[in-house]
This record gives C-alpha cells, structure tokens and sequence, in this order.
C-alpha cells in the first residue's frame, strides 16, 4: 500500500494502524533517509501499543527494549536503529537477533537495507519512505510472508 502524508501526525498515525494489525513476532524494516519519518512512524507504532515512554532513535546504543503492558500477547517492543552501525555482519554481535525470534515481541529497525541478509522474509513489513519536500513524504508498506 501506498501512503501520502502530508505532517509528522498523519505519518504517526500510520504507525499506529500498522501496529494494531500487530500479533507478535512480526518485524517492521523501515527504509529510508535520514528525516524521512522512520523514528515518528516507529512512535505511532509504540503509542498503539501503550507505551508511553518518550520514543528516541538508539543511536549510539543501536536498540532498545519497551516492556508492553496492556496487550496479552505483545510483551515487548524492540528498536533498532543501525544508523550508524558500520558492517552488515556487526548485528550479530548486537544479540537482538534473539529478540526478533520472539512471538511476543515487535521489532522495528531504522535502516534496515543494512542488515537485508540477515533478516527472515517470514512475518516481515518493509516500510519505505520518501520525503518528498518539507512536510511530505511519500511511504510504502508491503508485507512479505
Ligand atoms: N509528513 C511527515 N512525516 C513524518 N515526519 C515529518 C513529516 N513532515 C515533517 N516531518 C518532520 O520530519 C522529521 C522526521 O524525523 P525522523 O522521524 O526522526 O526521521 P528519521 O528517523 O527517518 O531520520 C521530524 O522532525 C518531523 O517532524
Ligand atoms: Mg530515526
């Protein structure tokens, strides 16, 4: 599906219906230059879910961990955000791959064409976003079984 949004909401909202089609073990590869939208459509997603710690991209830390409380079956929603990682194979020495094993947890990870090797085609969204002009952006979900 293709999406027009046209403000930093709409692509939070989309986030978020995203999110509620959600049952766990699912993970959200999201694609797409820097200022793109990537980290506001990762905080639609953790809104839908309940969180409502402040969602900031883990940079320097490359993921972080948001415990889920009002969903039975989602425990857990994982970030990642491989900006900066420098080589492809660096994400095994991250240990999230056991994370996105999980069928209760969500992963979402910012630039993940840099990891597209290592991911599982199985209960996968590719998310790709253009950013058109200031406030809009272009963004495509696909889901690969
Ligand atoms: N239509 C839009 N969708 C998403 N963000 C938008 C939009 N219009 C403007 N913005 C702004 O663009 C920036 C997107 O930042 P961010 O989500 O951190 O990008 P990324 O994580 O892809 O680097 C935010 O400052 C946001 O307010
Ligand atoms: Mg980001």
């Amino acid at each position: 599906m293709e999406y027009i949004t046209k403000n930093t909401w709409e692509t939070e909202k989309l986030g978020e219906n995203l999110a509620v089609k959600l049952r766990g073990g699912e993970i959200i590869a999201l694609i797409g230059n820097l200022g793109s939208g990537k980290t506001v459509f990762t905080k639609g997603i953790a809104k839908a879910l309940g969180i409502n710690k402040r969602i900031t991209s883990p940079t320097f830390v490359f993921w972080r961990s948001y415990k889920v409380s009002h969903r039975s079956r989602i425990k857990y929603l994982c970030h990642i955000d491989l900006y900066r990682l420098p080589k492809p194979r660096g994400i095994l020495a991250l240990g999230i791959d056991e994370y996105w094993q999980r069928a209760d947890t969500i992963c979402v990870i910012e630039w993940a064409e840099k990891i597209k090797n290592y991911l599982s085609k199985k209960n996968l969204f590719l998310v790709k976003f253009d950013l058109i002009n200031s406030n809009v952006r272009k963004i495509i979900i696909n889901k690969r079984y």
